[in-house]
């Protein structure tokens, strides 16, 4: 293939972007993690499924960054996940502290990638990876929004027994219990859901979707979702890659846009070759914007809590 993509963490979600973008033919994929072993394991055997799955791109794993240089992408899922009796400011500093790492290598041997950010809490670890590359907020994207809303829409779909694919659905805010699900931007076959749903069922489904990854874990008991997590990151990844100009809600850098400076929130973005093109800002109703405004106030505790790390 003509594009590289480095994914770091060979976990359940960073093994499986990287499945995805090898089957896709999108890039060939360098998989490193820390742990030896692991990333050349999984690249070896992904690189056997390649014959059956007939697709010709490479995949190489690693525990050192020479083999990301130059990378097109780079999708960071590196982390650990919360552990019973950890608190919430010990897991910041533990993945703030591997995602500092992690970036500053990237940044070192990729001085012109774009970074997708996967790691949780996610958008604290965007504002980490943004200081630590030193890149512009263009080249810095949180994955949040594509799952969150790609939740929503199975939801939608189950509920109205209509294919997924004509759903359409927003998600804003940060990657947590006060995200901000749109129903009134949200559709089927172009026709808002508050048409179809009564206020009852669509705030059991807002419901579901804010609680989204906590049920899968409820599930699952020993980890985390990442099936639609790694899809999510590979659709963020195609429409950078092929300069789609695809309307996404992502992780952005805020620079004044929705009234918020200097944090990282979803909101719908242009995303194309040179990363974030555009924010778009739509028009948001009263208690739409005070639920932003709440949104944002957590992530702004997340960054407060970074910045006591650091002193
Ligand atoms: P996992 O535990 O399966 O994989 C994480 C991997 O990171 C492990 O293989 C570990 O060895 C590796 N790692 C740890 N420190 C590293 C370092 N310094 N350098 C390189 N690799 C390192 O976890 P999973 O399920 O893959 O999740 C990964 C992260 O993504 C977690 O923080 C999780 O909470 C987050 N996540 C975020 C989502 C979102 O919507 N933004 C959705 C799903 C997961
Ligand atoms: C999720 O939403 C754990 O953030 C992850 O599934």
């Amino acid at each position: 293939m003509d594009k590289k993509i480095t994914v770091v963490g060979a976990g359940n979600v960073g093994a499986t972007v990287a499945q995805r973008i090898i089957e896709k033919e999108l890039a060939d994929v360098v998989l490193i993690d820390i742990i030896e072993g692991v990333p050349q394991g999984k690249a070896l055997d992904l690189k056997e499924a390649a014959p059956v799955e007939k697709h010709d791109a490479d995949i190489i794993g690693a525990n050192t960054y020479e083999a990301s240089a130059n990378s097109d992408i780079v999708i960071i899922t590196a982390g650990i996940p919360r552990k019973p009796g950890m608190s919430r400011d010990d897991l910041i500093s533990t993945n703030a502290g591997i995602m500092k790492n992690v970036t500053q290598q990237i940044a070192k041997f990729s001085p012109n990638t774009i970074l997708i950010i996967v790691s949780n809490p996610l958008d604290a670890m965007c504002h980490v990876a943004y200081e630590a590359s030193g890149f512009p907020g263009n080249r810095v994207i949180g994955m949040a929004g594509v799952l969150d809303s790609a939740r929503f829409r199975a939801f939608i779909a189950m509920e109205l027994n209509v294919s997924v694919e004509n759903t359409h659905a927003f998600v804003l805010g940060g990657h947590g219990d006060t995200m901000v699900p749109l129903p009134r931007y949200s559709t089927v076959a172009g026709i808002p859901i508050t048409e179809l749903m009564s206020e009852d069922r669509i705030n059991a489904l807002v419901t579901r979707t804010a609680n989204g990854g906590a049920e899968i874990v409820s599930l699952l008991k020993t980890g985390s979702a990442y099936y639609a997590p790694s899809s999510a990151a590979v659709e963020m990844a195609e429409a950078i890659l092929k300069d789609k100009k695809k309307i996404l809600p992502c992780a952005a850098y805020l620079d004044g846009e929705y009234g918020f400076k200097d944090l990282f929130i979803g909101v719908p973005v242009k995303l194309g070759k040179n990363g974030v093109e555009e924010i778009i800002q739509i028009n948001l109703t009263e208690s739409e914007k005070a639920a932003l405004q709440k949104s944002a106030n957590s992530v702004q505790d997340l960054k407060n809590i970074l910045k006591k790390l650091a002193a």
